[in-house]
């Protein structure tokens, strides 16, 4: 089965690399020429832990290659896949210009049957744009090849891309004709899924699916960090009350860590998008207007713990801040709150020094520039630092040496803004320990 997987992006990238992985031939395609020519040479666009290993030796046996030209990749392919990217215009709503200009040039250029099937978080209804996108193009061709359209929503992590694509918890599968669904079914064969997780559906549930399970998880960590900013005012620990109510298998024990906010490519702009399609349609999405406004207001918890322990003028005082990127395992800086907190820091007259173990080439080149000194480890930020900040739990934040630490900082003061760190270990360190919710 050969297939074409338009767009290097996270998405694009790890499903191409995995479905070669698993026997299929696959062409990735992207426009930029450098992107592909990077990747022929091994150098991956982003950091993610086990692509690189992924891509070259598929690249090596020849079943993963890499083009620039989408009309070449797609002669001989059953399914192409769209998984470019699909930026938030200013209202808030995706932007689907690369995508449909994807269907476009498949329409333009194929010469058999299709299924063309979005992998790009897109909004509802983009199924039948796309459709009518291939189908113009067709028709000024004055052809009359059939196609499919298809939804094929992604659910992988970043951090753990490779890993979750290689053993998803569901496939979910938006078609509208049997020939499609036979070919969708014997590609994803191999992930030896049964039955009940590979969901199939209509398009429009497919990439609502989509939208409301990212909505979803986003209303946990808001919800739990509403919560444990309640926890913190009557005294109660954010900490016990997420065992205690995690336990309860309605609830589940993931995503109910209170945090600095909820960031990325995905979270922020997946709740704006799903507000704006609502409004479209003349619904106002309560719940998810305030899972937003909770979470701008949670970037700020840190740095309010700071005010209220030094004062609201922080002039002359430098902070070291654990972590850049909005979650660990990755170099992905896209909306992440340390670009909240850098900017209140300074804005209050303090210095910042970061140390980040992956992302602060990204952070520096596009997020944060000189704002803040970089710094060679995480003992290093520390050196004549007034109290750390810690923003992103890598795990060699988790168990640093606090001897060393009490001599570095020239306060024994820690903003655990991931709640990592015993309390009751640190006071006996001789640290004050600020955390959320607790
Ligand atoms: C998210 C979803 O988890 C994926 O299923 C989905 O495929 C992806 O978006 C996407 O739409 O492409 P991702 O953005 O990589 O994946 O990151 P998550 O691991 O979900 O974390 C998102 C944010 O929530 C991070 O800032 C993290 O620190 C925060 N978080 C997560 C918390 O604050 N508390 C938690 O308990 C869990």
């Amino acid at each position: 089965m050969k297939i074409t997987v338009v767009g290097t992006g996270y998405v694009g990238l790890v499903s191409g690399a995995c479905f070669a992985d698993v026997g299929i031939e696959v062409v990735c395609v992207d426009i930029d020429q450098k992107k592909i020519d990077k990747l022929k040479n091994g150098i991956m666009p982003i950091y993610e832990p086990g692509l690189e290993e992924i891509v070259v030796r598929n690249y090596e046996s020849g079943r993963l290659s890499f083009s620039t030209n989408l009309g070449e990749a797609i002669q001989d392919s059953e399914v192409a896949f769209i998984a470019v990217g699909t930026p938030p215009g200013e209202d808030g709503s995706a932007d689907l210009k690369y995508v449909l200009a994807v269907a476009d040039e498949i329409g333009k250029t194929m010469s058999d049957y299709i299924v063309v099937a979005t992998k790009s978080t897109v909004p509802v209804t983009t199924g039948c744009k796309v459709k009518e996108a291939i189908q113009n193009a067709l028709d000024k061709r004055k052809s009359d090849l059939p196609f499919a359209v298809a939804s094929n929503p992604e659910f992988l992590k970043e951090g753990a891309a490779v890993e979750d694509f290689l053993k998803p918890d569901r496939i979910v599968i938006g078609v509208e004709e049997e020939r499609a669904e036979e070919i969708m079914r014997r590609l994803y064969k191999p992930f030896q899924l049964s039955g009940d997780r590979i969901i199939y559906m209509d398009i429009p549930s497919a990439e609502m699916t989509k939208y409301t399970a990212n909505a979803m998880l986003a209303t946990k960590i808001s919800f739990m960090n509403d919560i444990a900013n309640l926890c913190e005012l009557v005294g109660a620990d954010a900490n016990m009350v997420r065992a205690g109510i995690g336990s309860d298998p309605r609830i589940g024990n993931k995503f109910i860590y209170p945090g600095v906010g909820y960031g990325g490519s995905c979270f922020p702009k997946d709740v704006k998008a799903i507000i704006r399609t609502a409004k479209t349609y003349g619904y106002d999405l309560r719940v998810l207007q305030s899972v937003e406004a909770v979470n701008e207001d949670q970037k700020h918890t840190l740095v309010k713990k700071v005010k209220k322990h030094f004062g609201d003028d922080l002039s002359g005082m430098t902070f070291a801040m654990w972590g850049l990127s909005f979650k660990p395992n990755t170099d992905d800086m896209r909306e992440a709150p340390a670009i909240v907190m850098i900017n209140e820091l300074r804005a209050a007259g303090a210095k910042v020094k970061a140390y980040d173990p992956i992302a602060m080439e990204e952070a520096k080149e596009v997020y944060v520039g000189d704002k803040v000194t970089y710094c060679d480890d995480a003992y290093d930020a520390c050196v004549d630092a007034d109290a750390l900040l810690l923003v992103t739990e890598w795990s060699e934040f988790r168990m640093p040496s606090w001897s060393a630490l009490g001599k570095l900082l020239t306060n024994k003061v820690v903003f655990d803004g991931r709640n990592i760190y015993d309390r009751k270990y640190l006071k006996e360190m001789g640290f004050e320990h600020y955390g959320i919710g607790i």
